[in-house]
């Protein structure tokens, strides 16, 4: 093996292993862009879309509800656990709540880690969760 197709094998072995090891994203290479609609942010992962988060208030009468949904390739690298905490913290609400069936592991513990609460848990498995604003906490 020639050292230029020596050194395209380490750097392709390279990608796979980090991309079984699931590296987890900094910070600062997450970056939330609002959206066309009101309370909706892709996100970015370094410089390529990653997914969306939305907070969604259904009519005057509901809380806001917040959905977050990665690509499969930027799953399992903290970046919904930075997604949930900015999204509630750029929006204007104070309260907001996440429908998440207790099955959804992965969603539950991004959730928690971005400060949701566990408020109700129905027969059906489904878990409601509260995020709470600080003016919210203090109030
Ligand atoms: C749910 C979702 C938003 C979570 O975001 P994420 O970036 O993948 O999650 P994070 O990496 O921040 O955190 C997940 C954590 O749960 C852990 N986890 C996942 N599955 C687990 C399981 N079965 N048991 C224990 N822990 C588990 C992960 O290991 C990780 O913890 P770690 O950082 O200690 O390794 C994302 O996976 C997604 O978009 N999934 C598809 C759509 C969806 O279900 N959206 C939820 C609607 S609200």
């Amino acid at each position: 093996m020639d050292k230029k197709k020596d050194e395209g094998y380490l750097e392709q072995n390279n990608q796979e292993s980090s991309a079984v090891l699931k590296s987890k994203a900094r910070e600062s290479e997450v970056s939330l862009v609002p959206g066309k609609k009101e309370n909706y942010w892709h996100i970015y992962y370094i410089d390529n879309r990653a997914g969306h988060v939305v907070i969604e208030k259904k009519s005057k009468e509901t809380f806001p509800l917040i959905t977050v949904m990665l690509n499969k390739k930027n799953q399992g690298k903290g970046i919904g656990t930075i997604a949930f905490r900015r999204a509630c913290e750029l929006s204007t609400y104070q309260i907001i709540y996440a429908n998440i069936s207790k099955k959804n592991i992965a969603s539950l513990v991004a959730a928690e880690r971005a400060g949701f609460k566990i408020v109700k848990i129905s027969r059906s498995g489904q878990l409601v969760l509260r995020w709470r604003g600080k003016s919210d906490k203090n109030g």
